[in-house]
C-alpha cells in the first residue's frame, strides 16, 4: 500500500481480535503518535497502552467508574476486550503564551489519527472511540489524568477478524470552496 492509498482509503475496523501488535510493532505506532504536527513542540500528550492482563483492569475501572444499572455494567465490562489492544490517547495541557489548550486538544486528536494510520499501514486494523466513559471524572482518575486534561479517545488495535470492503469515497465538491 502506498502513503496516498493509505491516506484515501483510510477507513476504522470494529472487529479486532488477536493479535495484538508486538512490541516492535507497536514502537512505530507510538513512534508515528509523537510525529504530529505540534505548536511550539509542546508533546501535549500521553499514551496509556492497555494490553494483557491490563485489559481487565481497565474493564474493572470502568464496572467500578460507572454509575450504569447492572445490566449496562455487563456491557461496560466487555468493552475492553473488543480488542486485544487500547491506546488511550489523553491529553497534558501545557501552560503556554502562544498555544491555547484548543490548538493542543487538535495535536492531541492528531496522535491518534497517526496512530490508527500507523497501525493500518503495519497490517492491524484500529477504531478510535470516547463516549460517554471517556468523559468519566473516576475514569480519568483510574488513568492517573489529572482532573483539567481529557481522554481524546480509546484507540482500539488488533488484527482485523474479517476482510472489510472498502467503504465508497465520499465526494469533496459541497466542501470546498477555490479562490483562483
Ligand atoms: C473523537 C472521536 C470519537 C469517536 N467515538 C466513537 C465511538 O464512541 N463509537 C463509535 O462507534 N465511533 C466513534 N467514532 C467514529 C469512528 O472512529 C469512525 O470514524 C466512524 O465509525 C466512521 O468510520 P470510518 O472511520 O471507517 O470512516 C469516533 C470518532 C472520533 C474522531
Amino acid at each position: 500500500m502506498t502513503s496516498i492509498e493509505l491516506l484515501l482509503q483510510r477507513q476504522s475496523t470494529p472487529l479486532l481480535t488477536k493479535p495484538a501488535p508486538n512490541p516492535h510493532d507497536l514502537d512505530k505506532i507510538l513512534a508515528a503518535g509523537m510525529r504530529v504536527p505540534d505548536h511550539a513542540c509542546l508533546q501535549p500528550w500521553h499514551f496509556t497502552v492497555i494490553t494483557g492482563d491490563g485489559l481487565q483492569r481497565f474493564s474493572d475501572l470502568l464496572v467500578h467508574s460507572s454509575d450504569s444499572a447492572s445490566a449496562n455494567l455487563t456491557r461496560i465490562a466487555k468493552k475492553p476486550f473488543r480488542a486485544p489492544m487500547i491506546i488511550v490517547v489523553s491529553t497534558e495541557f501545557v501552560q503556554h503564551e502562544k498555544v491555547p489548550t484548543q490548538e493542543q486538544l487538535i495535536s492531541v486528536g492528531c496522535c491518534a489519527h497517526a496512530m490508527q494510520m500507523a497501525s493500518v499501514a503495519l497490517g492491524y486494523g484500529a477504531m478510535w472511540r470516547t463516549g460517554g466513559l471517556a468523559y468519566n471524572t473516576k475514569i480519568k482518575q483510574g488513568l492517573a489524568i489529572k482532573e483539567h486534561d481529557e481522554i481524546v479517545g480509546f484507540l482500539y488495535i488488533g488484527t482485523p477478524c474479517k476482510e472489510q470492503e472498502l467503504k465508497t469515497t465520499k465526494s469533496f465538491e459541497k466542501k470546498v470552496s477555490y479562490w483562483e
